[in-house]
């Protein structure tokens, strides 16, 4: 029946509470469901549809100049943690593009969403055209930062490095212009040519004009405790003394993502924080990684930072990217816009997710993040002991050896076998992919196996599966 209009509602509002729309909506959920079930557990391609799998990757690599790192290309539908692909396979996505799928494939809330967001005339939404989505998405984000911050605005970017480019200009703004930038070693910010400088490897800064000043501070290093404090601390006393008010901000991933997964305890980042505030430096936390992942929604939060935190940037499992800040730093007119924010089924998604978030039990030390780190620790550990032949001592780039063979928090978790070496673990990921489990790696020496599962999703039951691959695809190694 066509849309009618409601004196006391718009065209919109009855369009989205029609009937025949909700009953179309539930016959597509019901449909999905059924192919969803038929998802569970790893599988190898089907010979039928091997070819398409490899035409499509061809192109793939043609029309973009190389190709990817795996043979990746989705079906469309999976069911949680596993995935199909486009050649019939099946494999736990422990990865989800870098972290981005919290609740895994096809989730049906989310495709929901979607597919309300889809029935909105607007496909993209931005800074002059917007609906309830992206003001609803920004305020969500906003009242969480700001109960456990100074945190009063948000803005909504289509990238974590747009998140990340805004959050350096409020923070040039702030100091007029202060030309340098404090940041850890072994960071990650993005690749914009900014971000590419500021971030921590060198082979994101091949060949392109250097002309970002930068200031590396040695991050913590558990095996060197209070000493890495002191180092720390003492480098960035160098710096200030250098360069006494030419320091538009401090940067810092609370758990460095592509660096390694490395933490530090509170303790660190106050004395550091503390002693920046005290020379007027602004405190940045880049949060694009471990937003929604750890055991509390912001990651500041958990380490009681709260307070020290001016800006504050966010992406992947939110869908839509931000940068959120304090009165302070609200600027002036003209210095954050663009035509794109995100697409109205982003942010749909992006809307559900931070509600479920907030309601689902995810954090806290007994929440499921907590408890589904705990599962993969006791895995890992198991395999570790089991199999001391893949586990020699990691050789520490600053000297020294360590033994932790695990390490991460929530949903990022990491496994060093092979000494960290990077080839090896490199073939074990091409393994891992063959067999069925879809990871990456990180750091830059020692190297890591990096997982961010879909946390939202994923039961602690499952990696008994994924770790029974594990073991298939470390044999193969030798
Ligand atoms: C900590 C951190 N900051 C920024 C970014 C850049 O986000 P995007 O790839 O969405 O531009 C990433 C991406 O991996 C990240 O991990």
């Amino acid at each position: 029946m066509p849309t009618t209009l409601n004196a006391t509602q718009t065209l919109g509002a009855t369009f989205r509470a029609n009937p025949a729309v909700e009953a179309a909506i539930k016959s597509i959920l019901a449909e999905l469901a059924c192919s969803q079930q038929q998802l569970t557990g790893a599988r190898p391609a089907n010979g039928a549809t091997r070819e398409n799998l490899h035409s499509w990757l061809q192109r793939a690599a043609d029309v973009r100049g190389r190709s990817g790192l795996y043979p990746y290309l989705g079906s469309g539908v999976g069911n949680g943690p596993l995935v199909e692909l486009a050649d019939g396979s099946v494999k736990w996505d422990l990865i989800n593009g870098i972290g981005v799928h919290m609740f895994g494939h096809s989730d049906p809330m989310l495709v929901e969403a979607m597919l309300r967001a889809s029935l909105s005339d607007l496909v993209m939404q931005g800074n002059l055209q917007y609906n309830e989505e992206s003001i609803e998405f920004a305020e969500i984000l906003r009242d969480e930062a700001a109960a456990h911050s100074r945190i009063r605005h948000c803005f909504v970017t289509n990238s974590g490095c747009m998140a990340n480019e805004a959050a350096l200009k409020l923070c040039q703004q702030k100091t007029n212009g202060a030309p340098r930038i404090i940041a850890f070693a072994d960071c990650f910010m993005g690749r914009s040519t900014t971000m590419s400088q500021i971030g921590d490897t060198s082979a994101y800064r091949q060949g392109i004009a250097l002309n970002v000043l930068v200031d590396y501070l040695p991050f913590y290093e558990e095996e060197f405790g209070e000493r890495s404090m002191d180092r720390a601390l003492w480098q960035l006393d160098q710096y200030i003394a250098r360069y006494p008010g030419q320091h538009c901000a401090l940067i810092a991933e609370l758990i460095q993502g592509e660096g390694g997964f490395n933490s530090a305890p509170r303790d660190f980042f106050v004395a550091l924080f503390e002693r920046a505030r005290k020379a007027g430096i602004p405190i940045w936390d880049d949060e694009v990684q471990t937003f929604g992942r750890t055991e509390s929604m912001f990651c500041f939060e958990q380490f009681d930072l709260g307070e020290y935190i001016d800006v504050v940037t966010v992406g992947k499992i939110t869908q839509a990217c931000a940068c959120l800040y304090t009165a302070e730093f609200n600027p002036r007119a003209g210095l954050l816009s663009g035509t794109f924010s995100a697409s109205t089924s982003a942010f749909a998604a992006g809307v559900a997710i931070l509600k479920r978030l907030k309601s689902g039990g995810f954090y806290g030390p007994n929440g499921s993040n907590a408890r589904l780190f705990d599962a993969y620790r006791q895995h890992a550990e198991s395999f570790v002991r089991s199999h001391p032949q893949w586990f020699p001592a990691i050789a520490l780039s600053s000297g020294g050896e360590s033994r932790r063979f695990t390490a991460g928090k929530g949903g990022m978790m990491r496994l060093t076998p092979f000494g960290g070496n990077k080839e090896k673990i490199n073939k074990l990921l091409s393994n891992l992919f063959e067999d069925g489990v879809i990871a990456f790696s990180c750091g830059h020496g020692p190297y890591h196996l990096r997982l961010l599962p879909p946390i939202g999703v994923m039961k602690p039951e499952q990696f008994k599966s994924v770790f029974e691959i594990m073991e298939r695809s470390f044999a193969r190694m030798t």
